[in-house]
């Protein structure tokens, strides 16, 4: 435990800020088949995607599969420990290997002549492998493969065959979720849904806080500051991060206006809302000083690796093209769209919620509503947009979307009026330009890393 002034006491560095041109955002990057095909080129297959969890194949040969729009693929655990990633298609004549989610191999047989390739994408079998003029398949074929790496629990693939690391495309972002134990959270939601809008309309969304307030007026991350206690940074290697202020009321507590989770919060932590009468303004302090305090005794091993403003705030990253990310002291909250194989008006979106829960602790349910009493490791559902609740506050951002797709076909709109707190957007839709011109990723124009901060330096 650290009461000292230390760099645990100060805010996050600021990211090194990037110049944001203005040219126009218009509908057409949210409609037009030619530019999400272009898209698809260019971006997608460029990039690295965040696609699996590595506790989900803990043993050699199990596996899981994950859609990028046309593409199925494939990440499967090695008998060393490693995990591969390949093209979900059979090298004999293009028929799809598998279809289920996840599953456990010896081989990965293709029903359609038999062909079994082993986990490490070696061919084993082909029938009558004495046929083919060329010379036996298993001599010449194996499951194409595309660069794959884990980190904070995740597998991350990159269809470009020059990839560069995870590693230098992450840049700040590698940092900082190295404080948090994000690779021991586990799931406590996944929920994919199949939307109505173009995959960026969720991650735009999910790029500002400006709609808080009319779309989440429950939310307690605002006071009347709102996007001035927030602080927005964005990386050379085109990621982005939102620092917004937690443990506010949304009101003043007069008049009970103290919402029920913030309520709930402080009960967790020892304190008493009612010393707070007044003095709303206190209880974010004054829950990072109960975290410290009891942080350790309650689980919480990795307390002291995190600023105080950690232990409140939502650290929000956007990492590009396509992954969201509320990190918060115990909880990831994982929201990623993925475009539809074929309709630029379409999108899969996933909000999935990874926590930290100590073993032993009973604690309140945490956001999304009934989080907790669902259990943990809880199976994957996916259903069409309407089915079913997500959750209050993505139910709340999923009823825009739709509308605002339909409204970027409109000849009524001429494109994006952004303010200052959403610049985030503006320079996201550059980026995606930097990689339709080729510029991105490997550079024509000469894009410089982020200066990273080791933790604990001084400024
Ligand atoms: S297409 Fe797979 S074995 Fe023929
Ligand atoms: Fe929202």
């Amino acid at each position: 435990m650290s009461s000292m002034m230390d760099w645990r006491n100060e805010a996050a560095p600021a990211w090194e800020r990037p110049h944001i041109g203005a040219h126009p955002i218009e509908g057409f990057r949210y409609t037009s088949p030619e530019f999400f095909h272009r898209e698809f080129e260019s971006v997608w297959t460029k990039v690295w995607l965040l696609l699996g969890r590595e506790a989900e194949m803990p043993e050699p040969g199990d596996w899981q599969r994950e859609e990028v729009g046309p593409e199925s693929i494939l990440m499967v655990r090695q008998v060393d420990g490693s995990i591969k990633a390949f093209y979900n298609v059979c090298q004999h004549r293009g028929n799809r290997l598998v279809f289920e989610e996840n599953g456990h191999v010896k081989r990965f047989v293709c029903k359609y002549h038999g062909w079994a390739y082993m986990p490490d994408g070696t061919l084993n079998f082909a029938q009558d492998s004495e046929d083919f003029p060329q010379g036996n398949p298993c001599d010449h074929v194996r499951l194409k493969e595309i660069a794959c790496e884990t980190f904070a629990g995740f597998v991350w693939v990159n269809m470009d065959p020059e990839a560069g690391t995870l590693k230098d495309y992450l840049g700040p972002v590698w940092e900082d979720w190295s404080m948090y134990p994000i690779d021991r959270m586990r799931r406590y939601l996944a929920y994919t849904v199949k939307v109505p809008c173009n995959w960026k309309v969720i991650q735009d969304n999910f790029n500002e806080s400006y709609h808080l307030r009319a779309v989440h007026p429950e939310a307690s991350v605002t006071i009347e500051e709102g996007y001035k206690d927030t602080q927005f940074d964005m990386c050379a290697e085109g990621h982005s991060r939102m620092i917004m202020h937690a443990g506010y009321p949304a009101r003043s507590l007069e008049g009970d206006k103290l919402r029920k989770p913030l309520m709930a919060l402080m009960e967790e932590w020892e304190l008493d809302p009612e010393d707070f009468r007044g003095k709303e303004r206190q209880i974010r302090p004054a829950i990072q000083q109960q975290k410290r305090k009891l942080g350790e005794a309650k689980g919480f091993d990795y307390f002291d690796d995190l600023r105080d403003e950690q232990l409140t705030d939502y650290y929000h990253y956007t990492i590009f093209p396509n992954f969201a990310v509320s990190v918060t002291n115990d909880g990831f909250h994982f929201l990623r769209s993925r475009p539809d194989p074929h309709d630029p008006e379409k999108c899969i979106f996933d909000n999935w919620h990874y926590a930290f829960d100590p073993e032993g602790e009973t604690r309140p349910a945490a956001t999304p509503a009934g989080m907790r009493e669902r259990g943990v490791d809880v199976p994957h559902e996916v259903f069409d947009y309407g089915d079913k609740s997500v959750g209050l506050g993505i139910d709340q951002d999923l009823s825009i979307t739709s509308g605002q797709q339909l409204g970027f076909r409109s000849r009524g709109f001429e494109g994006v009026y952004l303010s200052g707190q959403e610049a985030r957007i503006r320079r996201y839709h550059e980026v995606i330009d930097e990689y339709l011109q080729g510029i991105r990723p490997h550079g024509r124009l000469n894009v410089k890393p982020s200066p990273v901060r080791p933790i604990g330096t001084p400024k």
